[in-house]
């Protein structure tokens, strides 16, 4: 496959790091951007790629970054909205208003203001590109006390599909992966091998474990690729069958 520019938002983190290292792996030219400044000259370094900081819920500081981006590596082919608060949760009855609006600003206004930013300069620039989001099952199945998350990822699910139908025109294909738990280094350090909070997760999936970082990687690489060359507006769930529960 050709070499493409590759943007992978919150690519310091855990699932963003393995996303970015499978593209790099694919011979595509990899551009990590997130707001952990030590954790992106970190990550660049191991990985070999470029880095970049960046808040997502910034739009200014988003356009200054995508033209720095483009001026040195021509426009994104390749958007990964990766960057999310998963960490904020609450019940119903406790979780504060302002930190709905913590979750709601990045994970949904974040990826929106990414989305319309590369959008616009791949149209400007005549390139069909590709976007995938990385949702979540928690969009389609409750867990008490995860809500204000997973309104996010529903409304992730609905920003994918807004953005397929109307970018179809121009080329360009948007889907989302769909993960379930996925055992992350910070995951694995919360919920130890054979903790009771392990167990409980690994018991609600048919194919009994968490996702690894690299099933969520490989199924962003199909989607961003060719052999999804037809597939748009789509939510692809990497979930060892947990919605079939
Ligand atoms: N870990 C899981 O079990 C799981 C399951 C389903 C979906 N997801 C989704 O996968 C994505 C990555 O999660 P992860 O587990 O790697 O988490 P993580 O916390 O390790 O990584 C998230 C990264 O996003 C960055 N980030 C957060 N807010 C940002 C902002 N405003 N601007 C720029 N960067 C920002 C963080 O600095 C961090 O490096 C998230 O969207 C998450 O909702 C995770």
């Amino acid at each position: 496959m050709r070499t493409r520019t590759v943007l992978v938002t919150g690519g310091a983190g855990g699932i963003g790091r393995a996303v970015a290292a499978a593209f790099t792996a694919a011979g595509d030219t990899v551009v990590i951007a997130d707001r952990d400044a030590p954790r992106v000259t970190e990550t660049a370094r191991a990985l070999g790629v470029r880095g970049r900081v960046l808040d997502i819920t910034d739009p200014d500081a988003i356009a200054r970054e995508l033209d720095a981006v483009q001026a040195e590596l021509g426009p994104v082919e390749v958007l990964v909205n990766n960057a999310g608060l998963l960490t904020v949760h609450g019940s119903l009855l406790d979780l504060a208003g302002s930190d709905l609006d913590t979750i709601l600003r990045t994970n949904v206004v974040g990826t929106f203001l990414m989305t319309q930013e590369v959008a616009r300069r791949m149209i400007g620039a005549g390139v069909a590109g590709t976007v995938v989001n990385i949702s979540s099952i928690g969009g389609r199945q409750p867990t008490p006390g995860m809500g204000g998350y997973e309104s996010s990822k529903a409304a992730v699910d609905a920003l994918t599909r807004w953005a397929a139908i109307e970018l179809a025109a121009h080329g360009i294909r948007v889907n989302a992966v769909a993960p379930g738990p996925v055992l992350t280094e910070m995951l694995a350090l919360g919920m130890p091998e054979g903790s009771p909070q392990r167990k409980a997760w690994e018991d609600r999936i048919p194919l009994r474990r968490l996702a690894a970082v690299d099933d969520v990687a490989a199924a962003t690489v199909f989607l961003a690729g060719d052999g999804a060359a037809h597939i748009t507006g789509t939510s692809l769930p990497v979930d060892g069958g947990q919605l079939l529960t």
